[in-house]
């Protein structure tokens, strides 16, 4: 069958609230009929809630367990996936840990890092393999990802021609180390964990997109890292008094649907991180 009329394939991760849930009603409005979406869920009781509401919609996303904190989940996802389709054509890595106000960042570092950023390379390992032709594979990280909100010693861990996804991870073990020691303020880690760990994010999209480069461009592929603005979601609401700014999931949902619905055609945005459909700097 060709590319353009085979049912498309979508995946996104931590789907039952919040933007990913958006997402995947976005996905399952654009796609249709020709199209499955997976709504990733690590609670199959609040997945099934979110399917049921979308149902209750006239849409038709079926449920994925997945919990990107897991290999052995994030495996299981692809390998089901392959069975299935034998490929995909849109990932959105969307999951994320919350950042509690009340509990130190001591307490919290080692689990954000594991399910922001190792869940991201975890879904570039068992997925990135599965891409068809023309796929779209999209990690919602934020402008907080931007190498500029990182102390210039830094940006070595981060940037550079030979940098590999793994010392990707390794930074940011090294960074959850020093918050947990009481070490990250002298060694320059900006305080909010959010910042590094969307700078890894970002970094790591980067390196996929370099290291894929040759192959992606050639078969239509784009790589690329989102930014949706300030989401009313649970997860931001306790960190702004006045959220009448924020977008609703919905709204902020559209500029990562048509990222991942691209045309075929598309050559860009590649190996960028995405805001307002335009990339921003990374420096
Ligand atoms: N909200 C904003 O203003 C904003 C701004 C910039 C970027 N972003 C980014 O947008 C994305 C979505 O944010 P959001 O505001 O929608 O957050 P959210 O409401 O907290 O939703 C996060 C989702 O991730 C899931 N999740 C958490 N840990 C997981 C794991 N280990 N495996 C699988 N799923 C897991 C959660 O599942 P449970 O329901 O089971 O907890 C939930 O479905 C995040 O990457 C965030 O950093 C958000």
């Amino acid at each position: 069958m060709s590319d353009t009329k085979r049912r498309k394939i979508a995946l996104v991760t931590g789907a039952n609230q919040g933007l990913g849930l958006a997402l995947v009603r976005g996905l399952c409005q654009v796609l249709g009929e020709s199209g499955t979406v997976y709504l990733g869920t690590r609670d199959e009781a609040r997945g099934r809630a979110a399917r049921d509401l979308l149902r209750g919609e006239g849409l038709r996303p079926e449920l994925m367990a997945i919990d990107v904190g897991e290999d052995a989940s994030v495996q299981a996802v692809a390998d089901a996936v392959r069975a299935r389709h034998g490929g995909i054509d849109i990932v959105v890595s969307n999951a994320a840990q919350r950042i509690s106000k009340d509990i130190p960042s001591a307490e919290q570092v080692a689990g954000f890092v594991n399910t922001n950023n190792h869940g991201t390379r975890r879904m570039m390992r068992a997925l990135v393999p599965l891409l068809r032709d023309n796929a779209r594979f999209i990690v919602v990280a934020s402008s907080f990802g931007s190498l500029r909100n990182l102390d210039a010693s830094l940006h070595p861990k981060f940037d550079g021609r030979d940098l590999t996804l793994d010392a990707i991870e390794q930074a940011m073990d090294e960074y959850a180390a020093a918050v947990r020691s009481g070490t990250a303020a002298s060694a320059r880690w900006p305080d909010w964990i959010n910042v590094p760990s969307k700078i890894g994010q970002v970094a790591a999209v980067r390196v996929l997109a370099r290291n894929g480069d040759a192959e992606f461009r050639r078969r239509g592929i784009l790589v690329n890292a989102a930014c949706p603005g300030l989401v009313d979601t649970d997860a931001s609401r306790p960190w702004f008094d006045d959220m009448s700014k924020a977008a609703s999931p919905d709204e902020a949902a559209r500029d990562l649907i048509w990222l991942a619905t691209l045309p075929p055609a598309a050559v860009e945005p590649y190996g960028e991180l995405v805001r307002n459909r335009r990339p921003l700097p990374w420096k």
